[in-house]
């Protein structure tokens, strides 16, 4: 495994591979980032993990200072999952004095997500072009636990006909239900028990509209009725939404949806959220 660190060492690292799927994270991996690298190496012919805790996607009171880090751990965990090559470039080097150049995707950054952190899905965007320019994979793998963030992307690649094959992989979850994150580090013992609200109210209104119900209203009554039995729950939003346009439904259809919604649980802020596909 080759571990580099400029985009010079990157772009002579390249072309020894045919085919490279690339795992964009900010480290500290868990499971759910290992499922993307086993399904980017039984797809592609070599596996490329970049690693950059991206300061332009958080907020000016978000945890860019606090963000867990480890990377002799991550690297040891992509050593046995076959990864290939690993770029862990520093903030100048995806930032270079001057810089003045962003990516702004319309209309599906204005909700949910992006409507609680103003300029995040910019900086995710920007990042997101920037780390394709440099390693042109293949195949780029993204995990559904962050959903908008998904859609961002395949909006953005299909915008400006980004040569790349936008993969994305199921949410990997605790056996409890909790969906992996690098943020439950944060949690205490009583808040990471907690934490199983948000997966509890999303499955339980997922059985709901596969017993039938196709109103909107009543599954995100549904989901607002189990978190608020949580006393170390605040909800920040629950959603009902298009699955590609993100716009609030009234009608479940053919078409689907995508339930979701962010949490607080003390100081920690969790998102989840389930895919109701009619297809399934
Ligand atoms: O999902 C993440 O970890 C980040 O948003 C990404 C895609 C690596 C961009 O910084």
């Amino acid at each position: 495994m080759q571990v580099v660190s400029t985009i010079a060492e990157v772009r002579t690292a390249r072309p020894q591979w045919p085919t490279l799927g690339l795992v964009p994270t900010m480290g500290y991996l868990h499971a759910g980032h290992i499922s993307l690298v086993e399904r980017a190496r039984a797809e592609c012919g070599a596996v490329a993990v970049s690693i950059f805790v991206n300061p332009t996607q958080f907020g000016p009171n978000e945890d860019l200072a606090s963000y867990p880090r480890d990377l002799e751990r991550d690297l040891a965990m992509l050593r046995d999952a076959g990864c290939d090559l690993v770029w862990t470039p520093g903030v100048t080097e995806m930032y270079p004095p001057g810089f003045s150049t962003y990516v702004e995707v319309e209309n599906v950054t204005a909700v949910l997500e992006g409507a609680k952190r103003p300029g995040h899905f910019r900086g995710v965007a920007t990042v997101v072009t920037k780390l394709f320019n440099v390693v042109q994979p293949t195949r780029a793998y993204f995990g559904q636990k962050d959903a908008q963030q998904t859609v961002v992307i395949r909006r953005m690649v299909a915008d400006l006909a980004l040569p790349v094959d936008v993969v994305i992989a199921p949410t990997v979850r605790e056996p409890d239900g909790l969906a992996l994150s690098s943020r439950n580090t944060y949690l205490a013992p009583d808040e990471r028990q907690a934490a199983t609200v948000l997966s509890r109210a999303l499955f339980a209104a997922r059985e709901r509209w596969r017993s039938g119900e196709r109103s909107a209203a009543a599954l995100r009554q549904l989901m607002q009725s189990i978190l608020a039995a949580e006393p170390l729950a605040q909800v920040e939003y629950v959603s009902a939404a298009h699955p590609d346009t993100l716009a609030e439904l009234e009608t479940i259809d053919a078409s689907g949806a995508l339930l979701s919604m962010a949490v607080r649980i003390g100081r920690t802020r969790l998102i989840d959220n389930v895919v109701l596909d009619p297809a399934e």
